[in-house]
């Protein structure tokens, strides 16, 4: 064992070292990428923080409640049903298992996330889930809160941000 010929100092520093480095590694936006995204939507920012961080996390690292929307493996095109069902406390097995019945075999459980539209789609029709009770957002709320979440996740936006018109070339990383 390599540990046993090292030093008790040596041992020690090297853990620390360990977990700095493990503090270090990110979960959710990057902090570039959220500072990038805070400045320019800052409305989006504001609306991110109030009425979605409490289940989706202050960077989008995602909680016990719901899954990661920024940051590195963070809306893949299609969620395993696998992922859902053990990070979803507003999906209770009972639902899951009728929504997979109600799909055809294999048929995956949302509408893959490709470009900032469907991202759009998305949240517009699906967020907050009906079950916690919480209110949907607005027309163009929607739309800051998207840019906020593609900017923190590391796409590239257009300089006026998601709209309407450009969301379906808008591609998510
Ligand atoms: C009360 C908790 C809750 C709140 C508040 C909430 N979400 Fe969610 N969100 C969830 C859950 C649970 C899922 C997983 C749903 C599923 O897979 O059907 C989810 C899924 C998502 C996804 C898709 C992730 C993926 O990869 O499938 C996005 C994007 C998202 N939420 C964005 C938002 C935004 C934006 C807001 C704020 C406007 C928001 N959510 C507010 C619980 C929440």
């Amino acid at each position: 064992m390599i540990l046993r010929q090292i030093s008790a100092p040596v041992g020690v520093v090297s853990l620390l070292a360990l977990g700095m480095a493990c503090g270090a590694m990110q979960l959710g936006a990057t902090d570039a990428n959220l500072s990038a995204a805070r400045s320019r939507a800052a409305r989006g920012a504001d609306l991110f923080a109030s009425r979605c961080a409490s289940c989706h996390g202050a960077r989008g690292e995602g909680t016990g409640k719901a899954p990661a929307v920024m940051g590195a493996g963070a809306l893949p095109v299609y969620p395993s049903d696998q992922d859902r069902a053990t990070r979803s406390a507003f999906n209770d097995p009972q639902t899951l298992e009728e929504e997979s019945r109600a799909r055809p075999a294999g048929a995956p459980s949302r509408e893959p996330f490709r470009t900032a539209a469907d991202l759009e789609r998305f949240v517009a029709s699906k967020m907050p889930p009906p079950k916690s009770n919480a209110s949907r957002l607005n027309g163009d709320e929607n739309w800051q809160v998207v840019t906020f979440l593609l900017i923190g996740h590391g796409a590239t936006v257009p300089k006026e941000g998601v709209t309407y018109d450009n969301a379906a070339s808008v591609p998510i990383p």
